[in-house]
């Protein structure tokens, strides 16, 4: 069982008692529920038991051990199969608007529900980014229609550029905030410029540590977290042309241009930054055995900082690169089977509160270009629940750390627990069910974003989600998505 550490959270409210007989006693009026989903395990973070589980107007309203007497408009059985509180992928690019030739947000939700996701959320690096309150409530009109499942939309931080928007956009009630350290961006749009280079035209260059600062204050008076994107610009820079200068074209070669040092010193200053603003700092995708050690070392001094890793640090290593090509090449890059396992104790010492896809698609063109040249990022919405769920086949983990990892701790850490990560009465009905012995291929054509890109193509898992519920209606059953987009905006409590 993994260690849970989520400093840095606000004191929930917590909802009356779950597991409850709603029994119907003369004189009261009849029950009424528009879902029943009976026979199923009920899996939370420390518990597992037979229960079923009732919804009214998408929420839970009751739960019991033995089943209820009323109307129900629809019954589900769900045979015996685990169920778990919806699970919550936190880090999820779905290109929409922007690049909508890559990946769109009715795409991206079916391949979420597909993959037993039940509400995801949205990174603002879109264009018009998520930079102030009207691009925000603009996103938001957008999804509404495409979303398959319920959604959280992301702030960008751009320093100076929108300083002054960051408490109206916590106020129209973004997730969190995203500063992705060392980035340029471009003048007349304000995208993110990949490959900065100095002297670069209409570019605005990146944030110099005394905007940073402003911006962590900035944030600090939200309450809500600031995720980094933690990779330093300069030595990226400064080691990307001195390997190319040296002919370097392998995956040690780009190692060596984006080494983990690069990272760590991010890490660091953020650290730092957080310390002395209080600020809520998450580390975003964190792919090197040091920078947990790091991570750790802070959150023991009692400093508000969490962090996140993902499937492709977890299951792929340099090794892999020599089948994988440039399908694995993702920011940070996947490092050394040290660092994978230094991510592994990671989770079970509590250092991660969460694990998220950093779903990233860009098109098959795209990828099969060669190390240099192709961009960064692949699919893994999708794959995330499968992924994990093996590691319980395997004996890695429990299903417990599953609800921990995918569904109770993001939304702790996002402050909307107890609305979602639990199974309880008032709280929505996301259900996530799963089926441990069910065996699956991974292939890439089964995927359902738009961008068929994966480094898991082949990969075969045992433990697999069959149905996905959001708001208590079922969108996927047994891989297949049904009905059309119901998915509802998801804002953090106010207090
Ligand atoms: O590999 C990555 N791709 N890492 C990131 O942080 C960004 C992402 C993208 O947007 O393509």
């Amino acid at each position: 069982m993994i260690l849970t550490n989520l400093l840095g959270v606000f004191m929930q409210t917590v909802l009356p008692i779950s597991v409850y007989d709603k029994k119907e006693t003369e004189g009261m009026m009849m029950n009424m529920w528009d879902q029943a989903f009976i026979n199923g395990v009920i899996v939370d973070e420390d518990h597992t038991f037979k229960g079923n589980i009732y919804v009214k107007d998408g929420k839970i309203e009751a739960v019991s051990e033995t089943q209820l007497e009323g109307n129900v408009k629809e019954t589900v059985d769900l045979k015996g199969r685990y169920v778990l509180p919806g699970l919550i992928d936190t880090h999820v690019h779905s290109r929409d608007g922007g690049a909508t030739h890559k990946e769109d947000f009715f795409h991206s939700t079916q391949a979420a529900a597909a993959g037993g996701i039940t509400t995801i959320f949205e990174m603002p690096n879109t264009n018009p980014p998520i930079s102030n309150r009207e691009n925000f409530i603009k996103q938001v009109e957008n999804f509404k229609s495409k979303a398959h499942v319920n959604f959280g939309v992301w702030g960008i931080c751009l320093g100076d550029l929108n300083l002054g928007n960051i408490s109206e956009l916590d106020e129209a009630g973004v997730i969190g905030f995203k500063y992705f350290w060392g980035y340029a961006v471009d003048r007349a749009n304000y995208q993110l410029v990949y490959n900065y280079e100095e002297g670069m035209e209409n570019v605005i260059p990146p944030a110099d540590d005394g905007e940073v600062y402003e911006m962590f204050n900035e944030v600090a008076k939200t309450g809500k977290l600031i995720a980094i994107h933690a990779e330093n610009s300069e030595l990226i820079n400064h080691m990307t042309k001195k390997v190319k200068e040296e002919g370097g074209t392998g995956y040690a070669d780009a190692l060596r241009a984006r080494p983990a040092l690069a990272e760590q010193l991010t890490i660091q200053t953020g650290i730092g930054l957080a310390k002395e603003t209080g600020a809520r700092l998450h580390i975003l995708h964190v792919s090197s055995g040091e920078s947990v050690d790091i991570i750790k070392l802070a959150q023991e001094s009692g400093y508000p900082i969490t962090a996140e890793t993902c499937p492709h640090y977890l299951f792929l290593t340099d090794k892999d690169f020599e089948e994988k090509g440039s399908m694995m090449k993702v920011y940070p890059l996947v490092r050394h089977q040290e660092d994978q396992d230094r991510l592994w104790k990671g989770i079970e010492e509590g250092v991660f509160s969460l694990v998220c896809s950093d779903h990233a698609p860009h098109t098959l063109e795209e990828k099969q270009r060669d190390l240099w040249s192709a961009p960064a990022g692949m699919c893994g919405v999708e794959t995330l629940v499968p992924m994990m769920l093996n590691e319980v086949s395997e004996g890695r983990l429990t299903l417990h750390d599953i609800v921990a990892l995918l569904s109770s701790n993001p939304a702790k850490l996002y402050g909307i627990y107890p609305q979602k990560g639990c199974i309880q009465v008032g709280a929505d009905a996301d259900l996530t069910v799963v089926d441990l012995e069910k065996e699956h291929t991974i292939r890439l054509d089964d995927l359902h974003s738009k961008s068929k890109v994966s480094a898991y193509d082949g990969i075969q898992i045992k433990g697999m989600p069959v149905m996905t519920i959001v708001n208590g209606q079922t969108v996927m059953k047994d891989g297949d998505i049904v009905g059309g987009p119901s998915g509802e905006l998801v804002t953090p409590a106010r207090d």
